[in-house]
């Protein structure tokens, strides 16, 4: 089976930041249906983030049809599995390990190790298709994870989400990063309310 689609779906400033800034939280998420994707690829760090209020959000059962949640956790530093697979938006979590993640306790949450020091992310994306008929993946990620992945020519899409703020320096930006080869051609740009602007590209002109 081919490589999934891979989509990097993301909120940003004026100035790339993904962090200093309020997002339309709405409209990103009503936005991000677009592509109805069978897995939702998070970065570690993305999830921490995120935490302390998975700690206290409702356990609601899975829609049919929502994606599994992928999450690239090479130092296995994410804790709350099991409220991630109890929140309502996944239907199942998979933990993407290297061979060098710390010990992790017996009959924790389903993984998959792929690559020595850090997760293989060609290698993930590739078992995300064959073993879990994965066709479409999209990261939710504020950089780290998009740069690795756009470093390594695995993005097939971006849509960027973007708002009239400036977050000023010290902000992750949305492609963190990533070495910058490679064009990339528009699919659609289309004005919303208060003055957001939603910019769709392709990866190669
Ligand atoms: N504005 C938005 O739309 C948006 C969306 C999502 C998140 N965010 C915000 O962004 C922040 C988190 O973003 P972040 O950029 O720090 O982290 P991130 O996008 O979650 O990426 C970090 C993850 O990428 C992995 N990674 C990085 N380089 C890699 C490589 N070469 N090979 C394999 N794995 C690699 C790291 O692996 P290890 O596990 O090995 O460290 C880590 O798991 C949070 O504040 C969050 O709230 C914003």
């Amino acid at each position: 089976m081919a490589r999934p689609h891979v989509v990097v779906h993301v909120a940003v400033t004026l100035d790339g930041a993904t962090t200093g800034f309020t997002p339309a939280i709405g409209l990103f998420y009503e936005l991000a249906g677009t592509w109805a994707e069978d897995v939702t690829l998070a970065g570690a760090d993305t999830i921490l983030a995120q935490e302390p209020a998975l700690r206290e959000a409702p356990r609601v059962p899975a829609p049919a049809g929502a994606p599994l949640l992928a999450v690239v956790d090479g130092r296995g530093r994410v804790r709350e599995w099991a409220a991630l697979g109890a929140v309502g938006h996944w239907s199942g979590v998979l933990a993407l390990h290297a061979e060098t993640t710390p010990p992790r306790p017996p009959g924790g949450v389903p993984e998959l190790v792929v690559g020595a020091e850090r997760v293989d992310l060609a290698a993930a994306l590739a078992v995300l298709g064959e073993r879990h008929a994965a066709r479409v993946v999209r990261v939710d990620s504020g950089g780290g994870l998009t740069g690795a992945l756009l470093d390594r020519g695995l993005v097939d899409e971006i849509s960027l989400l973007v708002h009239p703020r400036l977050a000023g320096p010290g902000h992750r930006l949305w492609h963190g990063h990533a070495s910058g080869t490679g064009g990339f051609g528009l699919i659609s740009a289309e004005p919303l309310a208060d003055g957001i602007v939603w910019l769709r590209y392709r990866s190669g002109s």
